[in-house]
């Protein structure tokens, strides 16, 4: 019924403007299926402080704590400054060394099942690890940051979370810190967009409120749910599928070699002892096991990248894994014109050059655009 009056009221006049929804039946139906948001959530059963409060603040007040790096340089909040989309706005990281990718902003995390680009890890607290203990990022062994912290304000918040600092051992505490650390990002969630506005409104029926969200947008959307194939990988609340695909983004590197993506991400996963089937989860059922149990590193996965959510992706650039494409307008174009030459594994199926025109390329990031708060 309610879609029967969405056809029927395609145009309306509201305050005076010209509104409309050009939707069909069909796009309306899958603009639906990227909300709601904000999604639901539970707390990470592998992590016994997520959600906890107290660990979320001291989570926050270690992120931004340069105590975490080795020589005191360098705290979280270095590459991942909350002003700036909680990435660096830098092509390519600056730890210790200049890195070999894009900074991923910290937002909207729960939604994800493997972790960084490539997906070296299975949740949030081995993936904060990570850059602790990098030599190349803050570069601390697992007894400098036990030093580190034993002399630093944390002591009574780490205490009561996880007992005497005095009685763990230097593996332990990297664990512990890396989960208050978890329990601190966990809340690092996008707002409601512009999107979301228009998607609730379809939802309710409410023509006047769906008819607000510009024109460009809509078309926009259409192309992306439609002949652009963009949601065959960016699907859902957060527009990722979670997955690993090739988008035609050559995967050589700035200096030399090659960056192997997921291949390299499962080679580091099975590596791991801090996966969710691994003796530092504190979950007995080892929910969410399944994945890493199950999953097998093939060739065709090498090259390939997880899919960016794409909330607030106005705030994050410059864009993809090697930050080469420096605007919304140069990815929009990247796909226009997509080089089949460079694809390789199972992009080449979904991706193909588009054809868009320049008004259709605005179009879309305007509609890219929506995604993010406050446009
Ligand atoms: C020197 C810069 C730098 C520092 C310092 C740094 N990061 Fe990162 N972070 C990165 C880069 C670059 C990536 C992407 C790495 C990859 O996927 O290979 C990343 C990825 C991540 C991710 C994965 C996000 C996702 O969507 O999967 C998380 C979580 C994260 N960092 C948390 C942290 C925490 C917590 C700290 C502090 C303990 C930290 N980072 C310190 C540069 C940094
Ligand atoms: C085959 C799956 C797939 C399809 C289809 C696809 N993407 Fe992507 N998208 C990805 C992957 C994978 C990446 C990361 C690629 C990399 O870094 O090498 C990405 C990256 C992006 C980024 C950069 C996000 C960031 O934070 O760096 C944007 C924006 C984007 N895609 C938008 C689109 C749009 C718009 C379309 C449709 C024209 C589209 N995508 C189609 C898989 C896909």
């Amino acid at each position: 019924m309610r879609r029967l009056f969405f056809a029927l009221c395609l145009m309306f006049v509201a305050g005076g403007a010209l509104a409309q929804v050009i939707l069909s039946d069909d796009e309306i139906a899958l603009a639906l299926a990227h909300g709601p948001w904000p999604s639901e959530w539970r707390p990470d059963s592998s992590n016994r402080v997520s959600g906890l409060s107290k660990a979320v603040t001291l989570g926050e007040a270690l992120f931004h704590d340069p105590i975490l790096s080795r020589d005191g340089t360098m705290s979280c909040a270095t590459c991942h400054v909350p002003e700036n989309g909680f990435s660096d706005g830098l092509t390519r990281g600056q730890g210790r060394v200049a890195l070999d990718r894009n900074t991923l902003s910290l937002w909207n995390l729960t939604q994800h099942r493997w972790f960084g680009w490539s997906g070296d890890t299975d949740n949030l607290w081995a993936q904060s690890m990570t850059p602790i203990l990098n030599p190349r990022e803050m570069g601390h062994d697992t007894e400098s940051l036990k030093v580190a912290l034993s002399s630093s304000p944390h002591v009574e918040a780490y205490e009561a979370l996880f007992g005497r600092l005095d009685q763990h051992e230097g593996q332990t505490i990297a664990v512990n810190v890396s989960k208050a650390l978890a329990a601190f990002q966990e809340t690092l969630v996008t707002g409601v967009t512009p999107f979301d506005s228009f998607r609730l409104a379809l939802e309710n029926g409410d023509v006047v409120t769906a008819g607000l969200y510009p024109l460009a947008a809509q078309r926009g959307l259409r192309i992306f749910v439609g002949k652009g194939r963009c949601a065959v990988c960016h699907f859902g609340p957060a527009f990722t599928n979670g997955e690993f695909h090739d988008a035609g983004v050559p995967y050589f590197m700035a200096g030399a070699g090659v960056d192997q993506g997921r291949f390299g991400g499962l080679t580091a996963l099975f590596a791991s002892p801090y996966t969710l089937d691994g003796a530092f989860s504190d979950d007995p059922d080892r929910t969410g096991a399944w994945a890493v149990r199950g999953v097998q590193r093939l060739p065709n996965d090498f090259g390939l990248f997880r899919v960016p959510g794409l909330r607030n992706v106005a705030l994050t650039g410059p864009y993809m894994h090697d930050g080469s494409l420096p605007d919304l307008h140069a990815v929009v174009r990247h796909y226009n014109e997509i080089d089949l030459e460079r694809m390789h594994a199972d992009g080449e199926a979904i991706l193909r050059p588009l054809g868009l025109s320049d008004g259709e390329v605005n179009d879309l990031v305007s509609f890219l655009e929506s995604l993010t708060e406050g446009r």
